[in-house]
Formats: C-alpha cells, sequence, structure tokens
C-alpha cells in the first residue's frame, strides 16, 4: 500500500487513475479545484480524502506535503484549454507552471523521500514540426502559452530530478480518450465531440476533409503508462511520449463510431481550423521498453465509451 498525492484528481485523467489507485489498495489524496473536474468523479471510498482547492495555494500545498509521507505524486492538474491559455496566459501559467515548481521546491527544500513525481505534458510541446512519428527527441515547437508552460515544467521537473536528486519522470499524452472525458467546451477533444453528438442525436462538425490523423489512445492505456513509470519501474529523469503509436484519420473514427450505434452519425463540413496540424502520432519505442502495451484499439475503446455513457 503507498500513500499518493493526485492534483488534478477530480478530473478526466485524474479520476480514472484514482480508481486504479483504489483498486491496488493505495490511500489517495486528491487536490482539485473543480475549475475542469467533477466532484462526482471522485470515488466515494474511505482510502480517498479530497481537498477542494487550488494548487497555486503555497501554504496549503506546503502544509499538506509537510504532513502527509506521499510515496508518489501524480501533477496533473492544469488548465488543459489551449485556448483558455491563449485568453490567459499569466493566470494558467500561475496553475501549469508555477504551482509545480513550488511542490518541487518544497520536496527539495524539505528533503522529502519520495519515491516517484510524476508529471504530465503534452504533445503539444512539438508544434508544428511535421516530423512522424513524434520521438521524445524531435524538433520541440511549443507554440501557446499552454505548451510552452507544459515544455518548461517538463524540464524542470526532469532537470530538478537530476540537479537535487530527486525521482522524477514526465509524459507527453498525445490524444487521450475515454470515459469521463469532458465534452463541455469547443476545445474539448474531438472524440468526446463525436461522442456527444451521437448520443443527442445532434450533428458533429468535420473541419476540413476528416483525412487528418491523431493518435488516440484509450484512458486504460495512458493509466497503464503511468502505474508502469511509477510503481512498475525505477526509471528517472526521463520524458515518454503516451499514445498508441498508431494513426487514425476522423473518418475511420467516424465509421468505427456508425458500426457501434448502428445508424448513421450526423456530419456538417467546415473549414479546416486555423493551427490544425494534419497528422501526429507518437513513437512509444521508449516506453514499450519498459514493458508498456496498449491494449485498446479504437474499436474497443470508443465502444468502451460509448457504453460508459
Ligand atoms: C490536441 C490538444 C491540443 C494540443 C494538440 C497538440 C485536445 C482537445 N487538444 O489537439 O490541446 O495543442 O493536441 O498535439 O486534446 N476536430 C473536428 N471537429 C471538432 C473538433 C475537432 O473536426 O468538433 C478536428 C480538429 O480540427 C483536429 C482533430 O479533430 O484536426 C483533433 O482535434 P482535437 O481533439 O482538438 O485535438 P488536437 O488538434 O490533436
Amino acid at each position: 500500500m503507498s500513500k499518493v498525492l493526485v492534483t488534478g484528481g477530480a478530473g478526466f485523467i485524474g479520476s480514472n487513475l484514482v480508481d486504479q489507485l483504489i483498486q491496488d489498495g493505495d490511500e489517495v489524496v486528491i487536490v482539485d479545484d473543480l475549475s475542469m473536474g467533477l466532484a462526482s468523479n471522485i470515488p466515494s471510498s474511505s482510502k480517498v480524502t479530497f481537498y477542494e482547492h487550488s494548487i497555486t495555494d503555497h501554504n496549503f500545498m506546503q502544509e499538506l506535503l509537510l504532513k502527509e509521507d506521499f510515496d508518489y505524486i501524480y501533477l496533473l492538474a492544469a488548465i488543459a484549454s489551449v485556448a483558455d491559455s491563449v485568453a490567459r496566459p499569466y493566470e494558467t501559467h500561475q496553475i501549469n507552471q508555477e504551482a509545480n515548481i513550488f511542490i518541487l521546491e518544497t520536496i527539495r527544500q524539505h528533503n522529502l523521500a519520495i519515491k516517484k513525481v510524476l508529471f504530465t505534458s503534452s504533445a503539444a510541446v512539438y508544434g508544428n514540426n511535421l516530423e512522424l512519428p513524434k520521438r521524445e527527441d524531435s524538433t520541440i515547437d511549443p507554440l501557446t502559452p499552454y505548451a510552452i508552460d507544459k515544455f518548461a515544467t517538463e524540464r524542470f521537473v526532469i532537470d530538478y530530478g537530476k540537479l537535487y536528486n530527486i525521482p522524477t519522470v514526465a509524459v507527453r499524452f498525445f490524444n487521450v480518450y475515454g470515459p469521463r472525458q469532458n465534452p463541455k467546451s469547443p476545445y474539448s477533444g474531438v472524440l468526446s465531440l463525436i461522442t456527444q453528438a451521437a448520443k443527442h442525436q445532434s450533428a458533429f462538425t468535420i473541419f476540413g476533409d476528416g483525412e487528418q490523423t491523431r493518435d488516440f489512445v484509450f484512458i486504460k492505456d495512458v493509466i497503464q503508462a503511468l502505474c508502469l513509470l511509477t510503481k512498475g519501474s525505477n526509471i528517472v529523469h526521463q520524458v515518454f511520449n503516451v499514445g498508441v503509436g498508431k494513426h487514425t484519420s476522423l473518418n475511420q473514427v467516424i465509421q468505427v463510431y456508425e458500426q457501434i450505434i448502428n445508424r448513421e452519425l450526423q456530419i456538417i463540413h467546415k473549414a479546416e481550423r486555423v493551427g490544425d496540424i494534419k497528422h501526429s502520432y507518437a513513437d512509444i519505442t521508449q516506453l514499450r521498453r519498459l514493458g508498456y502495451q496498449p491494449h485498446y484499439d479504437i474499436t474497443t475503446g470508443l465502444k468502451l465509451y460509448w457504453e460508459s455513457l
């Protein structure tokens, strides 16, 4: 049994991680201000303590870190909307970067004996780099405050780890999808928007010809990767892509969905989104070397997502 802190534990990815940790018998502390997450995502279990609090509150975070002897820390709390980071660059920076550095600084100053700190970054750091597949050492081209903060924090996490002997790792998520993904914003992940349209029998808008591809990775594979990089290996001070290593077009996704729901989706075509990248997928060799094996292809993943509604 381990004691685990999950910041952002009420969110889509965080709450799925919490479920897994509880299943593993861990004791979990969640810090989440519910700005993006939902209290209803948090499992009711005596093993979970939930603090509705912002990670930007230094006093609170410091007290918590000193009070509890955490074995593992997962840094998932973030403003996950790129558009929001463009609209509020300084505020999102305080959450996406500064608050995380303060956590590292607290660990450093107080010599906290943490087994692993994992930071969650994004494929957004590759920006418009056209190289495929994206390798962890591919050219970085962060184009928005969101991507800049993710990349800078990744570096902080890795280099703090090296400089001050803190066991840290970072991951770059590709297009994660699955149960509890929030479809509320127009900038939500495309699979949550398609799912929403299928559920409400409303129209789904494809921007462009639908031939753009992404590396869609089901939440359970993501959780597998997170657990592997923390409890499952001694690896430290490295960054890992988290995807499936395959690319699927939106048109293919729609075909799969139509088979699952056994009817046609209503599709509208609009102009390509400005700044949209055409293709993206991950090279997951590094993660595979540690034993990671994605188990959910798009058909299986979408079916489970659909059935979870
Ligand atoms: C994702 C991230 C973004 C990050 C980028 C970096 C999400 C929601 N977005 O963007 O933050 O900067 O990776 O790799 O995780 N689409 C439609 N109709 C819709 C919505 C989207 O056709 O209603 C299209 C988009 O134009 C795009 C594709 O679907 O071509 C995927 O869109 P999206 O899910 O937003 O992900 P990314 O563009 O990969």
